[in-house]
């Protein structure tokens, strides 16, 4: 019998930047489901990529200096790039598409013309408002205090000659889809669609550019490129082969089963996309989802306001199987949520370290312990104490089953998580310490409780795979589930491991972090980043007011030499240094140097001071002159130097 499909997507990212966690959750959540279907024995096709055109690219590559291609192959395909983080992330999709893959182009091509042919896309002229970062166009009327609706950044004035889709042609059927089908999900999202866009009246969509070079050529009218949003939106149907030949899956996949999509790229995936298929006679994707947003602080990230979370960072410190697990543990996929490194900490320390990492240990060891890690085939119910969990834990896989199709990964979680705390307690509940001490009598009940808790683990483990998938297989080779007891189907049957299991224990899981010391480094790391990201020297700009010969020769340098110097009590600023300055009297000055200079390595130098200065009380003490220094700033922090003169410059000699 042929298996059942299940095609999703992620958006397809910019490469404009590195990605940041806010663009990992989105793509973690997909794989999540991508697997878990898999899992249910799906045929699964999972697409993610890169949206590699428009004027945005364009500009960032010129900055850089190298050509847009040369660009976004250096954000895709270099070190730390998209493809390095998904295969860091353990993202397990089935086909990555670069909208500048040819195969892609050519489709885009054939389909612009398509809705040309039909007349859903004519010639005009465009006069509006346009985002550069989000490339958006605009009317005056969606705007936003006179900013972009999306990002709240200014828009420039904009007129060419451009082609449109008729997008007002198709309000009525997408206001039917939207508020009569389930196709955009959370529903929240459909009014904001509803009442926002819709109901103000859908104007035609500009769908070519001509101010910029960097997209897909309109093939039949030279100058002008393909909109963004529409080269994008397609990749959907050109990464299955869709008026192309690269590919053969367009009859099997499409329609999709979902598009994952950030709440902001809705308008364009439950209005533009559905309307663009209904020309081109294409049938619909089934579901639309749009997730929130990680925020930080309570705004969102990016790159501009620079303050992105680097996954590579966390993945590194807290392993990617605990960073994929607090993505989808922490917020509810379908609304926002503040990211934290607290949040982050608490999660591994709570879920993963105190309940599945211990309960894993603590069975896995007691196996062990009492049955050097084979348990015997004897074993006695009770069924007084064991009804609860075992209730709980086969009736598990229904209620995970239930959230992971409404992409409520946390909820899913939670129901794991009960379970997983019910089995913690059940430990106490039965003690097994105090059974161990007379084996005899209380062997085979012993041998039970383990059972359970190695079920309990089973199911666990089984049904953690989509989200923590290295770990769980760590889980179930250490409980000795073999590959007939680690199936979906076994997940909803109790009692699948045999009897006289063998467990393996293996490394700590999860070992718990302390919150005070991790908070620390990673403040530590932060600020360290923030340094390195100043410009490595900054000079004060140079004086343009001019000063005449004869002011300036008023004042007296000289070169002195240092007698003493030691610091000032009670300043950790100032150095206080006894001068030869020629003349036979010591002079002192003071000098707010401290930070870069040990008074003893000083001792002897000759160095550049100005003489005639009025004298100056510092910290209670009399400073009768300056030294001179050079100053300036290395990121961020001010430096200063001495200035330094020759040994055998006599004290006293005068700087002209
Ligand atoms: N190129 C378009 C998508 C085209 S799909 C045909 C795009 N790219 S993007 O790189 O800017 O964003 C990709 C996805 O990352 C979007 O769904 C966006 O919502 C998501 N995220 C970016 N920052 C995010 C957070 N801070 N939090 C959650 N998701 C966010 O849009």
């Amino acid at each position: 019998m042929e298996r059942k499909r299940f095609y999703i997507t992620t958006p397809i990212y910019y490469p404009s930047d590195k990605l940041h966690i806010g663009h990992t959750y989105c793509t973690v959540a997909t794989d999540a489901m991508a697997r878990y279907k898999r899992l249910c024995g799906y045929d699964v096709l999972f697409l993610t990529g890169t949206d590699e055109h428009g004027q945005k690219i364009e500009d960032k590559a010129k900055e850089a200096g190298v050509s847009p291609k040369e660009f976004v192959d250096r954000i895709v395909e270099g070190p730390q790039g998209v493809k390095d983080l998904w295969k860091l992330m353990n993202i397990s999709n089935d086909r990555f598409i670069r909208t500048t893959d040819d195969y892609h182009v050519a489709s885009i091509q054939k389909i612009f013309k398509k809705m040309y042919e039909n007349g859903d896309i004519y010639k005009g002229k465009y006069v509006g408002k346009y985002c550069k970062p989000c490339e958006s166009f605009w009317t005056e009327s969606q705007l936003v205090d006179g900013k972009c609706p999306d990002c709240g950044r200014e828009v420039q004035d904009a007129e060419e000659e451009a082609y449109f889709f008729r997008l007002s042609k198709y309000a009525d059927r997408i206001q039917h889809l939207l508020e009569d089908t389930d196709f955009l999900e959370p529903r929240s999202r459909v009014n904001e669609m509803v009442n926002n866009f819709i109901k103000p009246g859908l104007e035609d969509l500009c769908v070519s550019r001509t101010s910029f070079t960097w997209g897909v050529p309109v093939d039949f009218d030279p100058g002008h490129v393909v909109y963004v949003w529409v080269d994008a939106l397609f990749n959907y149907t050109t990464a299955l082969g869709f008026l192309n030949d690269k590919y053969d899956d367009y009859e099997k996949f499409w329609p999709a089963d979902v598009h994952f999509v950030g709440k902001e790229i809705v308008r364009f995936h439950s209005i533009i996309w559905p309307a663009m298929l209904m020309s081109m006679g294409m049938p619909l994707p089934k579901k639309v989802f749009g997730h929130g947003w990680l925020l930080l602080d309570g705004g969102k990230m990016s790159k501009s306001k620079g303050n992105v979370v680097d996954p590579y960072l966390l993945a590194q410190r807290f392993g990617v199987d605990a960073l994929r697990f607090f993505l989808l543990r922490t917020f509810p996929f379908g609304s926002d949520g503040n990211f934290s490194n607290e949040a982050l900490i608490n999660t591994i320390n709570v879920d993963l370290a105190n309940d599945l990492g211990n309960l894993l240990s603590r069975t896995v060891s007691m196996v062990g312990k009492y049955f050097g890690g084979t348990l015997p085939t004897e074993q006695v119910e009770d069924a007084e104490k064991d009804k609860e969990l075992v209730e709980l834990a086969s009736t598990l896989r229904t209620r995970y089953e239930e959230q992971m199709e409404k992409f409520a990964f946390q909820n899913a979680l939670s129901e794991i998580f009960k379970v997983i705390d019910r089995a913690n307690k059940y430990i106490d509940e039965n003690a097994p310490w105090v059974l161990a001490k007379d084996m005899e009598a209380n062997g085979a009940r012993l041998a039970r409780v383990m059972y359970n808790l190695l079920e309990v683990l089973r199911i666990a483990g089984i049904l953690l795979t989509p989200f923590i998938p290295d770990s769980a297989a760590e889980v179930l080779k250490q409980i000795g589930a073999c590959e007939a007891c680690s199936t979906w189907e076994s997940a909803g049957v109790w009692g699948s491991l045999p009897a006289d299991v063998t467990v393996t224990r293996g490394e700590n899981l999860f070992p718990r972090i302390d919150m005070e010391k991790e908070l620390a480094a990673l403040e530590e790391i932060a600020a360290q980043a923030k340094k390195t990201a100043l410009p490595a020297v900054e000079l004060e700009p140079q004086l343009t007011e001019k000063v005449d010969f004869d002011t300036f020769c008023k004042s007296d340098f000289r070169a002195v030499k240092v007698k003493a110097c030691e610091n000032v009590k009670k300043s950790n600023k100032l150095l206080k240094f006894t001068l030869d300055d020629g003349t036979g009297t010591d002079r002192q000055i003071l000098s707010g140097i401290a930070a870069f200079y040990k008074p003893e390595e000083l001792v002897g130098k000759t160095l550049m001071a100005i003489v005639n200065l009025p004298p100056r009380k510092m910290m209670g003490q009399e400073s009768n002159g300056m030294l001179i220094s050079a100053v300036h700033t290395e990121h961020g922090e001010e430096r200063l130097n001495l200035l330094m003169l020759d040994d055998k410059i006599p004290a006293g000699a005068k700087m002209c």
